[in-house]
């Protein structure tokens, strides 16, 4: 009997030995991540860029493309010492937060991390400049450099596909935003990214330049409760059994809702009788559910139940025989808010 159990241990530990032995050489086989020198415009530095186009500049540096590196979100990485893990694991984390020139990239590529300034993220240079030079929507008048007229930037549904479908259409993992929007009924009607992310605003192109009609370069997504309240479109209805309804349609979002990364929508029901007196309450979350909140946040180890666009949920409460009234609240967890507090954009009430 011994024997046979000692037997049985030894080829497990070999077993084990085996398999890590499998993944230590897969880790070592992988090629160290590509880093390049990025495709400069061959007369203009980076900073120039953001000298003479200093209002565009001031909304980039607003936006999480500038804050790629630098935002609270990869200090998170860095401060649980993910980091270092995931460079030691050859993983090529930084490519799309900081890459080389994306134009002349394929739909096949992935972008590179860049050698330079990576501490600007994604930055003018990454998504205008081309070998082909400064590339844009054919717009400019007078512009002191050559500007290719280009169909990335001017018609919106090339722009999601030929330009930000480079970095939000991950392969494996937690963004795949382009394939979930060109599902939606909004690619259908020829909406695309920069309908909702990049919004006409009337603002000067250059330093001290005249106010003209142009998109903005803030990129306003979940992190703006603005955005968050357009997003949702919920009601409750009381049902004659006695039910409240709460349904939640996603025709707002043009692609899932929420749209990716470890976030979450959450819906709370809460039935109070007429002195307050809470009598029944119910939460519910879309989004992504991590393994262990706050270390096993990360793919694979996610649960993801998020909204698809154009599909709608409905969260049932059983009400309780006493009149009273019925609030719903929506709050919306962002990945560092598992540290920080959800946001509550949004709440409605009913009597019943
Ligand atoms: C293919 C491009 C790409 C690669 C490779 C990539 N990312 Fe990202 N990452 C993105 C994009 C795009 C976003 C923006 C929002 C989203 O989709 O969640 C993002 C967002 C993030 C965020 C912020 C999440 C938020 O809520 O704003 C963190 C942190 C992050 N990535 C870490 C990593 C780590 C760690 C790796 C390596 C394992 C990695 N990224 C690899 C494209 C990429
Ligand atoms: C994530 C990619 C991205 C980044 C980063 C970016 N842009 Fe743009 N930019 C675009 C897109 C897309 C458009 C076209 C929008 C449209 O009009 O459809 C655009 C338009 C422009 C225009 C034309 C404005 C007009 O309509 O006359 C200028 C100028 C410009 N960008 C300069 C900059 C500068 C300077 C920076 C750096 C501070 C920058 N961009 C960073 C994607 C980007
Ligand atoms: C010396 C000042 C200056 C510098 C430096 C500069 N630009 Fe411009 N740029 C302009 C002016 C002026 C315009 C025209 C604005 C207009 O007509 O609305 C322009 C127009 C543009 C456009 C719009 C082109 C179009 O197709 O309509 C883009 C994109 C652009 N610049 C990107 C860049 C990038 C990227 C850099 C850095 C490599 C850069 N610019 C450096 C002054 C500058
Ligand atoms: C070169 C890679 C790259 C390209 C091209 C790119 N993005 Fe991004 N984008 C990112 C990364 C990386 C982040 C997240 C940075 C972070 O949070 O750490 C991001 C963040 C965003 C956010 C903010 C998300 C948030 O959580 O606040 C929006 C919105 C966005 N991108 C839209 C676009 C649109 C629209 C386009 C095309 C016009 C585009 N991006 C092109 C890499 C890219
Ligand atoms: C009809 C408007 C609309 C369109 C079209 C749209 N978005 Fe969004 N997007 C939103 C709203 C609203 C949010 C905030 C709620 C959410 O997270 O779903 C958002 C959130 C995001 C985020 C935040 C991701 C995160 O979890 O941190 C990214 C990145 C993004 N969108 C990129 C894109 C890209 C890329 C496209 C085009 C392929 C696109 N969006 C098309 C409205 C839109």
């Amino acid at each position: 009997m011994m024997k046979h159990l000692k037997r049985f241990l030894i080829a497990a530990c070999l077993l084990i030995v085996a398999v890590m032995g499998y993944f230590v050489v897969g880790i070592l086989a992988r090629p160290q991540p590509e880093v390049m020198v990025s495709t400069q415009h061959p007369t203009l530095s980076r900073d120039s860029c953001i000298d003479c186009h200093a209002p565009i500049a001031a909304e980039w540096r607003e936006s999480y493309h500038h804050k790629g590196l630098t935002g609270p979100f990869w200090q998170r990485i860095n401060d649980k010492g993910f980091a270092d893990l995931f460079e030691r694991l050859r993983l090529p984390c930084k490519s799309c937060h900081a890459p080389a020139n994306v134009l002349d990239l394929t739909a096949e590529d992935h972008p590179v991390l860049r050698s330079d300034a990576v501490a600007l993220g994604v930055d003018c240079v990454s998504c205008h400049v081309s070998s082909r030079g400064i590339m844009g929507p054919g717009r400019a008048v007078d512009a002191p450099h050559e500007a290719h007229a280009d169909a990335r930037f001017r018609v919106p549904v090339r722009a999601a596909t030929g330009l930000c479908a480079r970095c939000h259409e991950e392969r494996a993992g937690v963004g795949r935003v382009v394939s979930a929007w060109q599902r939606s009924e909004f690619a259908a009607v020829g909406v695309g990214c920069v309908d909702c992310h990049m919004p006409r605003i009337d603002a000067p192109v250059v330093t001290g330049g005249e106010p003209k009609r142009r998109r903005s370069h803030r990129f306003a997504a979940d992190k703006n409760i603005e955005m968050l309240k357009k997003a949702l479109n919920a009601s409750i209805v009381v049902t004659e059994d006695r039910k409240a309804v709460v349904r939640v349609i996603n025709d707002r979002v043009g692609h899932d809702f929420p749209a990716a990364g470890t976030n979450s929508l959450i819906v709370k029901i809460i039935a109070e009788d007429e002195s307050g007196q809470i009598l029944a309450e119910k939460e519910h979350r879309f989004g992504t559910r991590e393994l262990i909140p706050g270390y096993l946040d990360f793919w694979p180890f996610l649960r993801v139940s998020r909204i698809p666009a154009g599909e709608r949920r409905d969260i049932v409460l059983r009400l309780p025989a006493t009149p009273g009234k019925i609030t719903a609240e929506f709050s919306y967890r962002d990945w560092f808010a598992i540290t920080d507090k959800d946001v509550l954009f949004a709440s409605m009430t009913r009597n019943y």
